[in-house]
């Protein structure tokens, strides 16, 4: 059976009907905010290249926390900016560092409804700004940098990381990792390993936002853009060696490694939707060029589709702000007016409860999975 038969526009024709048929959902617990403390802050302080991404202070982190819990995101990755660096990158593994004594005031206020995850790399305590520690020759020497991580990580589980993520791409990362965990009685502690991360040009803006001193590339520790096969490669390798969930990352630009990583995966695989995705929406949406809320939708929802169990987006805590919105819209219209007029704008919705007045209403037949896809 075909044409005129088989209409697939039948199923496209109302907004209730895509919502009904949608494959792919977008749900606040599924986002991962990644989130910047720095050192000597008194207040939040803008990153330029991602306007409404701030540098927090320690207090005001707390209230970023606090906001994520109340917005019911899955969790948060944490990244720290020290005030002093240098070749070792020590205040990284200084449990009265920056990233740790926030690790531990993050998880004192939001511990219980929170996942929060902690970078597990060197590259924003260096002076020299690379991943690792550098050798004679001035590579980044992996074996002795391994040494740092494993003790970096049980600084992290000691100071209350519910996950640690490994983001440094040193060979043989994870095990030693999981090793030192184990040893030192911190063997619930997950680790959610950065497999493929590519080096890429769309960390750009990140390189603002943690102050990197680094002076030159990745290229001898991250995957190169070309490759696909060797991505699996990395994915087989940290899964064999005890990764409890795996990274993809950028997301945008690397659906296809996605999508093959989640075919080999027998855990989790979260994809990190990084700066320079957003700075480009943000850009183009600035400049009146794309719909901002339409396309920040859609490239999470093909992340997403894509196979991602969880995103880091650096738009979580909108997109949770939007989905009760979206979810509180659609009860007000499904108990007020069954024939209400077709939405002008249909990733709108009709009615828009502030969220701060938005209240989980007690409604059994709609459990937690119950969020409509946003578009
Ligand atoms: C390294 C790290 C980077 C990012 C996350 N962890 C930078 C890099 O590898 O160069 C980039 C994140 C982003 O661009 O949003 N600790």
């Amino acid at each position: 059976m075909s044409f005129p038969e088989q209409r697939p526009r039948r199923m496209r024709r109302s907004r209730a009907m895509r919502r009904l048929v949608a494959e792919t959902r977008l749900h606040p617990a599924d986002l991962i905010l990644p989130v910047f403390v720095r050192e000597g802050l008194s207040e939040p302080s803008p990153i330029s290249s991602m306007p409404g991404v701030v540098q927090h202070s320690e207090s005001s982190l707390l209230t970023a926390a606090e906001e994520a819990r109340d917005l019911g995101l899955g969790g948060l990755m944490l990244f720290g900016i020290p005030a002093t660096r240098d070749p070792q990158g020590s205040a990284g593994l200084d449990p009265e560092g920056i990233l740790n004594r926030s690790i531990r005031a993050v998880k004192d206020r939001v511990g219980e409804d929170l996942v929060v995850m902690s970078d597990l790399c060197l590259d924003e305590f260096t002076d020299h700004g690379h991943c690792g520690v550098i050798d004679e020759d001035g590579e980044v020497d992996n074996d002795a940098t391994l040494e740092l991580y494993a003790e970096m990580g049980v600084v992290q589980a000691a100071s209350g990381a519910d996950v640690v993520a490994p983001s440094g791409m040193m060979d043989g990362q994870v095990a030693v990792i999981r090793q030192a965990l184990d040893e030192a009685g911190h063997q619930h502690v997950p680790i959610l390993a950065y497999a493929a991360k590519y080096a890429s040009g769309f960390y750009g803006p990140f390189r603002e936002a943690v102050d990197s001193q680094l002076s030159g590339d990745r290229k001898q520790y991250q995957l190169d853009a070309p490759n696909r096969t060797e991505a699996l490669r990395e994915v087989e390798l940290d899964l064999a060696e005890g990764a409890d969930m795996v990274m993809v990352k950028p997301a945008s630009a690397y659906l296809d490694i996605l999508s093959d990583a989640v075919s080999i995966s027998d855990v989790p695989v979260s994809a990190y939707q990084v700066s320079g995705e957003y700075a480009m929406i943000e850009a183009a949406a600035a400049n009146g060029w794309i719909n901002r809320r339409t396309v920040v939708t859609e490239s999470l929802i093909a992340i997403r589709r894509a196979g991602a169990t969880n995103v880091l987006t650096y738009y979580a805590a909108e997109v949770a702000g939007w989905l009760r919105e979206e979810m509180a819209g659609s009860r007000v219209t499904r108990a007020t007016a069954s024939h209400a007029p077709p939405a002008q704008d249909p990733i709108r919705p009709r009615t828009t409860a502030a969220p701060e007045t938005f209240r989980e209403p007690h409604d059994p037949s709609r459990t937690d999975a119950g969020f409509p896809p946003v578009s």
